[in-house]
């Protein structure tokens, strides 16, 4: 298996009802590379994503990580496999502090139970913990609710409690939605640092095109379900096709 195909998107399709909301899309994601997957709303990225994290069973096609066939296996077995997400819709924990959130997210690598985690935290976990907190910015916030915070903190939060999974592919929809221009620019940073720094590989899904263009190796572009284009984000960016569907919605501009 060469880096390019480190993880492969192979022909896959998924329908809701008579709806093919993926329709046979393929495409590769380099490793240590940052690799956004955009299209105007309702163009199927989240539900790759789920094919991906595997909270979607695709009628057709094959996922593959490092050459690996992921696309029997159940979801609880990525965190394992190194495969840590973030949800368009916040998924965190409430009423628990910043930390406890981060905690829970040292799980999959802890020998604790869920509770003895939270309570009994070994030195080492406590340390991992408050270097994602302050890799975040989060840091003032440690000991704040979950949901006191503003969204784009628990956005941020989110990626925090990801990278606690200490995930070799890290999978981020829409991360940039509601964070202010300067917590973009933090992220912009983040994002780029985990993957030249700790050799992380981003698959990225984002309307933000301000921070895909900046930050991106390769982008591949959803229309419909389908794939309309892929390349450089200067190669995307002057594509019609791309054009199109974006003007064509109204939705964003690809600039
Ligand atoms: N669980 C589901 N059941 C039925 N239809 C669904 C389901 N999830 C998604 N869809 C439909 O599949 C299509 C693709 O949705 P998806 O959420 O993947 O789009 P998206 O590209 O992530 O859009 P957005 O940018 O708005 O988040 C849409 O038409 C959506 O309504
Ligand atoms: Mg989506």
């Amino acid at each position: 298996m060469s880096s390019d195909n480190f993880l492969e998107v192979d022909g896959i399709t998924v329908q809701f009802g008579g709806l093919t909301a993926v329709n046979q899309l393929s495409f590769n994601v380099k490793q240590g590379s940052i690799h956004a997957l955009i299209g105007p709303n309702g163009a199927g990225k989240s539900t790759t994503f789920n094919c991906i994290s595997r909270y979607y069973q695709p009628t057709a096609g094959r996922i593959r990580l490092q050459g690996q066939d992921i696309s029997q296996l159940p979801p609880e077995r990525m965190a394992g496999l190194g495969v840590a997400r973030t949800f368009q819709n916040l998924e965190l924990f409430g009423e628990l502090s910043v930390r406890e959130n981060v905690l829970l997210g040292c799980h999959s690598h802890s020998t604790k139970t869920l509770g003895g985690l939270l309570r009994r935290p070994n030195g080492e976990t406590n340390d991992l913990v408050d270097s994602l907190i302050e890799r975040v910015g989060l840091t003032s916030d440690r000991e704040t609710r979950a949901k006191e915070l503003d969204f784009g903190h628990q956005k941020l939060l989110e990626i925090a409690r990801a990278l606690a999974l200490k995930p070799r592919l890290l999978l981020l929809d829409e991360p940039a939605a509601g964070l202010r221009n300067r917590d973009i620019e933090s992220l912009d940073k983040l994002l780029t640092e985990l993957v030249d720094k700790d050799g992380i590989t981003v698959l990225l899904v984002e309307h933000v095109m301000q921070l895909v263009m900046s930050i991106s190796h390769r982008i591949t572009v959803m229309s419909f379900g389908q794939k309309i284009a892929e390349g450089t984000p200067d190669e995307v960016s002057k594509d019609e096709r791309v054009i199109e569907a974006y003007l064509g919605k109204g939705t964003a501009h690809v600039s």
